[in-house]
């Protein structure tokens, strides 16, 4: 991957950060956190300076005791006051309509004064923490008063999910963006990305024979991606009813995850080679005709229940919520990679809001050996597993085949788990904090290309086509359970269960 190098060939990370959406909840939950994250390991240079755009009207003292309060919630470390007056002295607040156009000539000369006092020599990161309506307006602003491009500096867009709403508004979008930043400039985020285990996958198969020689459909029996959330919606009703499941879960998070686990060795570590193996995997899915769809996915929506010995509201009972809402919040699906490696292998995927476990993990589920020798009068062999542990817990687990040593001859399955319990790993601003960090370094290895973008909404586009146009009994399951009872009759039609181990 190209970076932007100084002088001394160092890569130069010297930049204003500008935020839209300087108010919202992800720079207060995420963003800002993550800064201060990278400020307390020494990752951000001097010539730094972030400006929050907001439209309210705030002083620049309040607007930082609001950011000091929201690091002090949601930072993994907590916040030592040398670390925050470093990151204090380079957080502007800005207050600006960024749907008033006149505005954007103005914060471009205030962007430059503050360029002229900080050195940081032009470069620019503009991120749209802001609701996907804006973004044409505030790129278009960016374009007119001429901010976007500018000779001898660098400028990146980064942008958050949702793209679209489906494949012809993602275009759409899309083709307002390039209009005015090229493809390389633009930054997809997928917080999933930014996710230790998920930049594990890639290492845990090329760089240890013992896995990626039985990686193919010679050995494995199936392959199982569960994103589990005991959440509800919360207060995002009203983003979520035009969501579901399907954009907001499947389109992106599990996409990329299936691409990582799928993908063949790229030629070498480049961004483009990575982005073009991961594209190659969602070419291969097979066609998703709605009769393939008919016995191979399962919705659902969750009702009232139990989480953690509390009662809970069902979806239609949530807040900016219609009473008949027909908004899927639980997707379970078997699809196929046709390709020379996975051909006839398959992928069982699921995610849902509101379930039993909050977890996020890939089971990779071994061929049994044939029951000559041992097993023949157990019921079932133990199969070999090897699971990806994301969250709450982050590491490896194996299972494997012993003697049991208190007995004769029984056979018993030894679980190996190098996972160790992480609570920071949710949606939290670790993941940022590589993001960011990436950003500025100009490495967009874990963003999204828009040809993957694209192949991931037409996958979806296919799915949301059938769900639309079929009537489900909705709530078909309880809150604080494992989903509808079709999601496990989907597995066991062929033999198999869902793994929890
Ligand atoms: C977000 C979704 O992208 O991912 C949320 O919009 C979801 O609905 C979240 O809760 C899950 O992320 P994480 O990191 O907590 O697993």
């Amino acid at each position: 991957m190209k970076m932007d190098k100084n002088e001394n060939g160092d890569v130069d990370l010297s930049a204003i950060l500008v935020i839209f959406g300087g108010t919202g909840d992800l720079t207060h939950r995420k963003l800002m956190p993550a800064l201060y994250n990278l400020v307390l390991d020494q990752l951000l240079p001097d010539n730094f300076a972030i400006v929050s755009v907001g439209r309210r009207d705030k002083s620049e003292t309040e607007y930082k005791q609001d950011i000091y309060d929201s690091i002090n919630k949601f930072s993994r470390n907590k916040i030592d006051e040398t670390t925050w007056s470093k990151l204090q002295d380079m957080i502007h607040y800005y207050q600006f309509d960024f749907t008033n156009m006149d505005g954007f000539s103005e914060l471009k000369e205030y962007l430059e004064v503050l360029d002229g006092k900080v050195q940081s020599g032009g470069n620019r990161v503009f991120y749209l923490a802001v609701a996907p309506e804006y973004f044409e307006t505030i790129v278009q602003g960016l374009h007119t008063s001429d901010m976007a491009i500018k000779s001898g500096a660098w400028s990146r867009l980064i942008i958050e999910k949702p793209f679209g709403k489906d494949l012809k508004t993602a275009r759409k979008l899309n083709n307002k963006l390039i209009e005015v930043f090229p493809e390389n400039s633009i930054y997809r985020i997928d917080h999933y990305l930014g996710k230790e285990m998920i930049q594990n996958i890639m290492v845990l198969r090329f760089c240890n024979s013992i896995f990626e020689s039985i990686w193919n459909n010679k050995f494995i029996d199936n392959i199982q991606i569960s994103l589990t959330e005991k959440m509800g919606v919360g207060t995002r009703g009203g983003y979520y009813e035009s969501s579901g499941a399907m954009r907001d879960m499947i389109q992106n998070h599990i996409i990329q995850i299936l691409t990582l686990v799928a993908m063949e060795p790229p030629t070498n570590l480049k961004t483009d080679s990575i982005r073009t193996e991961k594209l190659k995997v969602l070419e291969a899915i097979e066609d998703i005709t709605p009769e393939f769809l008919k016995n191979n996915v399962v919705f659902g929506q969750y009702g009232t229940g139990v989480i953690d010995g509390n009662p809970v509201v069902g979806y239609r009972e949530e807040l900016n919520v219609p009473k008949d809402s027909a908004t899927e919040t639980f997707v379970a699906m078997k699809l196929h990679v046709n390709n020379f490696r996975w051909a006839g292998i398959p992928f069982y995927i699921r995610t849902g809001k509101r379930l039993g476990k909050s977890s996020a993990e890939i089971v990779v589920q071994f061929k049994d050996l044939p029951n000559i020798l041992y097993f023949k009068d157990q019921d079932m062999q133990e199969p070999n597993l090897l699971v990806l542990r994301i969250q709450p817990n982050v590491g490896v687990f194996f299972q494997f085949n012993t003697k049991d040593f208190n007995s004769h001859h029984d056979i018993v399955p030894t679980k190996m788990d190098t996972s160790y319990f992480s609570p920071t790993q949710g949606n939290t601003p670790e993941a940022y904090e590589r993001l960011i960090y990436d950003i500025l370094r100009g490495d967009a290895t874990l963003f999204s290309r828009w040809d993957e973008v694209e192949a991931a909404w037409t996958v979806a586009d296919h799915l949301i086509g059938y769900r639309e146009q079929k009537k489900s009994q909705f709530p078909n399951y309880d809150s604080g359970s494992m989903g509808p009872i079709r999601a496990f009759e989907l597995l066991a039609k062929d033999g198999r269960k869902w793994w929890h181990v």
